[in-house]
């Protein structure tokens, strides 16, 4: 399913912490691949200067003024250009449309900070918290055509305490994310899974 070390992309909009903990376990050895192109669709993204301080190939296409389907066209342009086999979506706060994910098909992956399939969407934080729920946490998931919906690879859980605010639960589900996303990926990346309907099964 995959090479010995795959090429892949991180694809963000933000500060790219799980970037980081991403590129962090790669060069830990821990995940079987190589970064080539990290890609921000929002101009001065924190997440961008991380890589560069890094040497990785980074690129702003910022959406703004476009329409949805010619930004990917871009997108899409500069992945297939860098050589990059999977696609990591890390804080990525774009709707994909259906020519990106046929282009990759099962080989983009996201991280969401609920436990799916509760609180998708914006702010999940403060949805779990409104909801009232005791226990909440986040999830890597392959990305399919539907908002944060596709197969689930990694789920890891965290309580949420009586004085939680957002921030508070936020900041504790983001330490989780940074042990979910690698692990996701490392399994991901291997060749020992199958997918059975939703679920991921070891192969055969
Ligand atoms: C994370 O909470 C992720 O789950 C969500 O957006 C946030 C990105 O954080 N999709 P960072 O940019 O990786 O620090």
């Amino acid at each position: 399913m995959a090479d010995a070390v795959t090429p892949i992309a991180v694809l963000l909009s933000g500060r790219g912490s799980n970037f980081v903990a991403i590129a962090d376990a790669i060069d830990r050895g821990e995940i079987p691949a190589r970064i080539v192109l990290v890609l921000s669709n929002i101009a001065g993204a924190g997440g961008i200067e991380r890589a560069r301080e890094r040497g990785l190939e980074a690129v702003e296409i910022p959406h703004k003024g476009m329409r949805r389907v010619a930004h990917e066209e871009l997108v899409l342009e500069a992945l297939r250009a860098a050589g990059a086999e999977w696609v990591c979506l890390a804080g990525y706060m774009r709707l994909l449309s259906p020519l990106l994910v046929r282009a990759y098909p099962r080989r983009i992956v996201n991280i969401h900070p609920s436990l799916l399939p509760a609180f998708p969407g914006l702010e999940a934080q403060r949805q779990a918290l409104e909801w009232g729920v005791r226990v909440s946490g986040c999830t890597v998931h392959l990305v399919d055509e539907e908002l944060d919906h596709g197969p689930i690879v990694v789920q890891r859980t965290v309580d949420v305490l009586p004085d939680d605010d957002a921030h508070r639960l936020a900041a504790r589900i983001i330490v989780e994310e940074h042990r979910a996303y690698p692990e996701a990926l490392r399994l991901l990346l291997s060749d020992t899974w199958r997918l059975d309907g939703r679920r991921i099964v070891p192969k055969i």
